[in-house]
């Protein structure tokens, strides 16, 4: 993988951690889940963004249960129209009109396992500008591309959309970089190959648009776990972490808020 240097210019923000459910979760558990988390000293604290992503139909209920402002909540997925003759779709609109601040677009399950391409992915991202949300782009090369030395012309092609549909050049974009060969893996990426990544990425977006560089939010995503997140979110470029399997339940999630803070578990 090839990296052309960014300038290094960036202070470090305070870290952001994303917790995508996937298809996991009753009534109960997001009850439990929602309160629990919110109601942690860590959270109240302002010390990192934490966001939640659970099935979009639970939402609602998760505001409802949310004490604070603290703990935001996103969407694993919104739709690539507005409104029309669309049955199961939902807009990014009724997302945020549900709770939702964050939209994952692109997720390399989405992808794969529903066919989405890249122009349906810019579509998604475009509606969720357009509705107030901010999208999480989510990027990232699968085992073969990897192997073909293909990561960076994936990488490039996936991000190619993201200068026409930002209309306001002001609107925030964060990106997370997934391989898809470490999702659900156990197998993170190292710390070398996201480095590596994330320069691609800051360089391609640099060149379409040089003040969106100081903007993005860079995430890294895959396998992240609580024995590796408070490494994985000390790379340099680095602003937080996507967490899939590690999320789902709250105490795991309180072990990875606690590691990206650099705070010691209670033992
Ligand atoms: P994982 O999933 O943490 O279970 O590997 C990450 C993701 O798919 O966002």
């Amino acid at each position: 993988m090839r990296a052309e240097s960014v300038p290094p210019s960036r202070v470090r923000a305070r870290p952001v951690l994303v917790a995508n459910w996937k298809l996991h979760g009753d009534g109960v558990h997001v009850n439990h889940w929602i309160e629990t988390l919110s109601k942690l000293d860590l959270i109240g604290s302002g010390r990192l963004e934490a966001i939640v992503c659970p099935p979009a139909i639970w939402l609602e209920r998760a505001r409802a249960h949310l004490h604070g402002d603290r703990l935001a909540l996103g969407i694993q997925d919104v739709s690539a129209y507005a409104e029309g003759a669309f049955t199961g779709e939902i807009s990014a609109a009724m997302a945020a009109e549900a709770g939702a601040r964050y939209a994952l677009v692109g997720h390399s399950e989405r992808r794969r396992l529903f066919g989405e391409t890249d122009a349906v992915v810019v579509a998604k991202a475009s509606q969720a500008v357009h509705a107030g949300l901010v999208p999480i782009l989510c990027v990232g090369e699968t085992a073969e591309e990897r192997q073909g030395d293909k990561t960076e012309a994936v990488l490039t092609r996936q991000l190619a959309g993201c200068a026409s549909w930002r209309t306001d050049p002001m609107a925030p974009l964060w990106i997370a970089y997934e391989p898809v060969w470490s999702i659900g893996t156990g197998h993170a990426a190292t710390a070398e190959h996201i480095r590596a990544a994330a320069q691609i990425i800051r360089t391609h977006l640099a060149a379409s648009d040089a003040t969106m560089v100081d903007r993005i939010r860079l995430l890294y995503g895959g396998s992240v776990g609580t024995g590796n997140a408070a490494a994985l979110s000390a790379i340099a470029g680095i602003d937080g972490l996507l967490v899939g399997g590690a999320s789902v339940q709250v105490e795991s999630m309180i072990a990875l808020c606690r590691a990206v803070t650099g705070e010691e578990s209670p033992s």
